[in-house]
C-alpha cells in the first residue's frame, strides 16, 4: 500500500501555520482545548475532553518526568497538554508551534494558570529546531508529524535535541487502506496532512531517524469515538461557525467533513509510539 503523499504536493510549514492561525476557532468549538483526539473508555456519560485528558495523561505517565526534568513539545497547540503536565509534575517544558497565534495564547494561558516560569512557549518550525545539541531529557509531539512533508527531518531535529538517553513519545495518524488521491486531497486542503505512514512502517521510520527502543501501540479503537464526538459538535456549532467564518464556510465545511469522517473511519488509524535517543557509548 503506497503511502502517501503520492501526487499532491505536501504543504510548506508556513501554510500549516496559516492554516492554525485561520482555524483556531474551529478548534475550539470542536476539540476544546486540546487539539487532539482521546482514548475512550467504557464511561457511562463519555466527553470529548476527559477522552483527550486520558491521552495526555498516558503521555505524561510514559515519559515519567523527574523534578527539573526538560520537556519539548513539538506542535504545543495553544499549549493546554503541557500546562496539564506542568500541574502534574515539576518538569519545565519549551513548546513550540508554527502558529504565531498559537503560540501568544499558550503564553497567555501559562501566566494564566501562574505557570509562566515552567513553561515557555515559541514560534518555530519543527524542520529547523532553535535549540541547542542535547538540551532536553524527553520531547512529544502529539498529534503534529501527519502536518510534515519530512518526518525524517523533524525526527531527526528532535533527535538532536535530546541529550542521550532522551525519551520520546508521540502520538500521530497512521494509513491502514489505500488513499484515493480525492481522498489525499481531501485531507490536504481540509485538515493540512502532509504526510501518512503505516502502522508498520513506523518502526523503521524512527530507526532511520536514530532512535531504538521503538514501541508502537495502535490505540485505533479507542480513539475512533472521536469522530462521532466533532461531527455532533459540528452540528451544534454550526451556527456560531457561520457567524464567526461566514457561511461559505460552513457551506464548504458541510461538503468536506462526512467525507473526512468517512475516510477517517475506514481508512486512517491512530498510533502511540515511544523511542529513546540510544546512549552514545
Ligand atoms: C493537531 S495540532 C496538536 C496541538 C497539540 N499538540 C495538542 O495536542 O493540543 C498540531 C500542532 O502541530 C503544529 N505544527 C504543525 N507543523 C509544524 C511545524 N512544521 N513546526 C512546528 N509546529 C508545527 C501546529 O502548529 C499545531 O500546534
Amino acid at each position: 500500500m503506497p503511502e502517501h503523499p503520492s501526487t499532491t504536493p505536501a504543504l510548506t510549514s508556513e501554510s500549516v501555520g496559516d492554516f492554525y492561525d485561520h482555524m483556531g476557532a474551529f478548534f475550539d468549538a470542536l476539540y476544546g482545548e486540546n487539539i487532539h483526539f482521546g482514548l475512550w473508555d467504557d464511561d457511562p456519560n463519555p466527553s470529548m475532553p476527559e477522552a483527550q485528558n486520558r491521552l495526555t495523561n498516558r503521555m505524561i505517565d510514559t515519559l515519567n518526568l523527574q523534578d527539573d526534568e526538560y520537556l519539548l513539545d513539538v506542535g504545543c497547540g495553544t499549549g493546554h497538554p503541557a500546562i496539564r503536565l506542568a500541574q502534574r509534575t515539576r518538569a519545565r517544558v519549551l513548546g513550540v508551534s508554527i502558529s504565531p497565534t498559537q503560540v501568544a495564547k499558550a503564553t497567555e494561558k501559562a501566566k494564566t494558570a501562574g505557570l509562566a516560569t515552567q513553561l515557555e512557549f515559541i514560534r518555530a518550525d519543527a524542520m529547523h529546531l532553535p535549540c541547542e545539541p542535547e538540551t532536553f531529557d524527553a520531547a512529544w509531539a502529539i498529534e503534529m508529524l501527519f502536518h510534515v512533508p519530512d518526518r525524517i527531518q523533524v525526527l531527526r531535529e528532535i533527535h538532536r535535541s535530546l541529550k542521550p538517553g532522551g525519551r520520546l513519545v508521540l502520538a500521530d495518524f497512521v494509513q491502514t487502506a489505500h488513499l484515493t488521491d480525492d481522498d489525499w486531497t481531501l485531507l490536504t486542503q481540509g485538515f493540512a496532512f502532509s504526510s501518512l505512514l503505516n502502522t508498520d512502517t513506523y518502526t523503521d521510520v524512527l530507526t532511520q531517524a536514530g532512535f531504538e527502543a521503538v514501541q508502537i501501540h495502535d490505540v485505533t479503537n479507542q480513539a475512533r469515538p472521536n469522530i462521532r464526538w466533532i461531527e455532533s459538535r459540528y452540528t451544534d456549532q454550526r451556527d456560531d461557525l457561520t457567524a464567526h467564518y461566514g457561511p461559505d464556510f460552513t457551506a464548504q465545511m458541510d461538503e468536506l467533513l462526512p467525507t473526512g469522517v468517512s475516510i477517517y473511519t475506514e481508512k486512517l488509524g491512530y498510533v502511540i509510539a515511544e523511542a529513546r535517543r540510544p546512549i552514545d557509548r
